[in-house]
C-alpha cells in the first residue's frame, strides 16, 4: 500500500445530517415536497446536480424546470448548506480518522481526498486538516460522478500512485463501487450489508487504522 485514497464526508467528518437538512429545506420551500428520511443516505456520495436532480424526479418534476433553474436551487442549497458547516471544527473530526492519519504519515504513505464536494477544501480547513493531506481530487475536473471511478483515478494521479496500490475509504455504495471500478482497494466505513461490495468494512471510522487498511491491501 502506497497510497490511501479518502472519501470526506461520512468519512473524515459527519456532514450527511447537514446536505440532508439543505435538501429538505430546499425541496420544502421550492418544491413543496417532504423528502423522506431514506434519502439522507440515498444521496451520500452523489454530486449536487445529480443529487438536484434526483430530488426532481422523486418530485415528479423533471422535465419542469430549464437547466438554469436546476442550477439556481442547487445553488441555493449549497448556500443553506455553507451556512451549517462554516461552523465546523476540529472537534468535528470522526473517531479515530487523526490517529490514522498520523499513523499514515508515519509510514510514509500518500495522502489524497477523493470527495464529490466542491466544498472539500473549506471543511478540510475548518477542520485544520488541510495540510495533512498531500492532494485533494477537484470534482469539477472529473467527467463523470461517483458510481464512476474518475474521482478516484484523478486522487491517485495527483499523489502519483497507481491505483492498484491505494486504498479507498469509503461510507456510501456509490463510492465503494467507485473505488472497485478504479481498480483500488476499498474499505467501507457502516453496514456491511450496505457496503457487500468492500474488500473490507469497518463499523465505524474508531476502526481504521493503519494496520486494518494494510490487512485490507493484502488480503
Ligand atoms: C458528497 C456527499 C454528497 C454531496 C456531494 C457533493 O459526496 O456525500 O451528499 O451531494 O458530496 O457535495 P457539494 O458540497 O459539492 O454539494
Ligand atoms: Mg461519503
Amino acid at each position: 500500500m502506497q497510497g490511501v485514497l479518502f472519501d470526506l464526508d461520512g468519512v473524515i467528518t459527519d456532514t450527511a445530517k447537514f446536505h440532508f437538512k439543505a435538501w429538505s429545506r430546499l425541496a420544502k420551500e421550492k418544491l413543496n415536497v417532504t423528502l423522506p428520511a431514506s434519502f439522507e443516505s440515498d444521496l451520500k456520495g452523489i454530486s449536487r446536480l445529480d443529487s438536484m436532480n434526483r430530488i426532481l424526479k422523486f418530485a415528479k418534476l423533471e422535465n419542469k424546470y430549464s437547466a438554469d433553474e436546476i442550477d439556481a436551487m442547487a445553488q441555493y442549497k449549497n448556500k443553506l448548506y455553507l451556512n451549517e458547516i462554516s461552523k465546523l471544527t476540529q472537534k468535528d473530526i470522526l473517531p479515530g480518522i487523526e490517529n490514522l492519519l498520523d499513523e499514515l504519515a508515519v509510514n510514509k504513505i500518500k495522502l489524497s481526498v477523493a470527495s464529490a464536494s466542491k466544498n472539500a477544501p473549506f471543511i478540510l480547513e475548518k477542520l485544520g486538516l488541510k495540510d495533512q493531506f498531500d492532494a485533494i481530487a477537484d470534482p469539477a475536473k472529473v467527467a463523470h460522478g461517483k458510481p464512476a471511478p474518475d474521482i478516484f483515478i484523478e486522487a491517485a494521479n495527483k499523489i502519483h500512485v497507481d491505483p492498484g496500490q491505494c486504498v479507498g475509504i469509503e461510507d456510501a455504495k456509490a463510492g465503494v463501487e467507485a473505488i472497485k471500478a478504479a481498480g483500488a482497494i476499498a474499505v467501507g466505513v457502516g453496514s456491511s450489508t450496505d457496503l457487500s461490495e468492500a474488500d473490507t468494512v469497518v463499523a465505524n471510522t474508531g476502526e481504521l487504522t493503519y494496520s486494518v487498511l494494510e490487512q485490507a491491501f493484502r488480503k
